[in-house]
Order: C-alpha cells, then structure tokens, then sequence
C-alpha cells in the first residue's frame, strides 16, 4: 500500500519508494565489488528485514550469493527497545569460514545488531558485515560498525517497508513518521 492508504496516520513521509530503490542500488554496486569473486551469505533478521533483503539481493549481479534467516526479539509491543535478545530462529547455514553480511532494515539502539555481531562472530565465520537501511544516531545506546548504511535519520517512530507498529504498515511502500496519535 502508499502513503494515500494511511495519510491520517502518518506526521511525515521520511523516505519515498524511490529513494529507498535508488540508495539499494547504490548499496549493491558496493557490495559488488566489495565481494567480487567471494560467495556471500545474507543473514536477514525478521521480520523487518524481508522488503531490504527481497529489493537488495535482487539488485545484486552476484551468482554466489545465499540467503538465511534469523529471528531473534529485542522489543516488547511498545516502541522502546528493551535490549533483552532471544533467538526465536536459528540460521539453517553452517557458518564456518563463511562471508556473512546481516541485513538489517533498522539500527535504533543497536543493541539487536551488537548482540548478533557477538553471536555470529563466534560461530567461526571469515567475516561478519552489516547491511542496514536506516539508523537513528540518537538512539544508540552501544557503538556498531556498519559497512553499507542506507540512512541516518531522526529518533522518531518510523513504520513502513518492514517497519511495523504492532504488526501493521509493513506493507507500506513508503517509509513515514508514524503520528503520535496513532500509538498514544
Ligand atoms: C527491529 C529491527 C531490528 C531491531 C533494532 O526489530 O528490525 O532488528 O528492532 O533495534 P535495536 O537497535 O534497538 O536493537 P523488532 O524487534 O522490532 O522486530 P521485527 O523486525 O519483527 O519488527
């Protein structure tokens, strides 16, 4: 759905259909030559993750490049993170000298990606990078080094392109400011 689907319950639209192709494909052409010749494994964390890994791994003209999932909770119904992390799914791939790149939709106080980083990392992999869409610099509460970064952008409460607000707008094209009457 677009932003006339839910205008009432939007403040703002942060970041359009296009903008969001247009910085995947810029992310691509990175990673491209980042991992040329390599075989690459995309670790998405659901559910967020689903609309960046389906549009980016798309966009890549690599051939050796997998797919996994995690699910893993760090937040409660509400919009603040908890920081508590529980894998409610586990990765199906070995990890063991592997190229890993997660594939992030959002980075808020990076405590889900500090955490996956931990666990990844001690899985014996021969490298572990992250791929996020957006991050909100004001919320971070632990340091995460990210290699492809789609956008900075405020601490507000987003939703749309995998972003939810208790499981709705994810299906939004768009990414926009949820207004606060919606969630007060
Ligand atoms: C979101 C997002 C990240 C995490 C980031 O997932 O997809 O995984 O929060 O927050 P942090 O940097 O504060 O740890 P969420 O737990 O909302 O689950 P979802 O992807 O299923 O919506």
């Amino acid at each position: 759905m677009d932003v006339e689907d839910v205008q009432g319950d939007l403040s703002s639209v942060l970041l359009t259909r296009e903008q969001i192709q247009a910085k995947l494909a810029e992310l691509a052409r990175r990673i491209e030559a980042d991992y040329a010749g390599e075989r690459v494994l995309l670790v998405g964390v659901l559910k967020g993750a689903v609309m960046v890994m389906a549009d980016l791994i798309r966009e890549l003209r690599l051939v050796d490049v997998e797919m996994d999932w995690m699910a893993v909770s760090s937040y409660g119904a509400g919009t603040q993170s908890s920081g508590v992390v529980r894998i409610l799914k586990d990765l199906d791939t070995d990890l063991s000298g592997r190229h890993v790149l997660i594939v992030e939709d959002i980075i808020d106080s990076g405590l889900t990606l500090s955490w996956l980083l931990g666990n990844l990392g001690s899985r014996g992999a021969a490298s572990v990078k992250v791929c996020a869409l957006l991050r909100k610099p004001d919320a971070a509460k632990v340091h995460v080094a990210v290699t492809y970064l789609g956008f900075d952008i405020p601490n507000e409460f987003v939703v749309g392109y995998g972003l939810d607000f208790a499981e709705r707008y994810r299906n939004l094209t768009s990414i926009g400011v949820l207004a606060p009457h919606v969630y007060a």
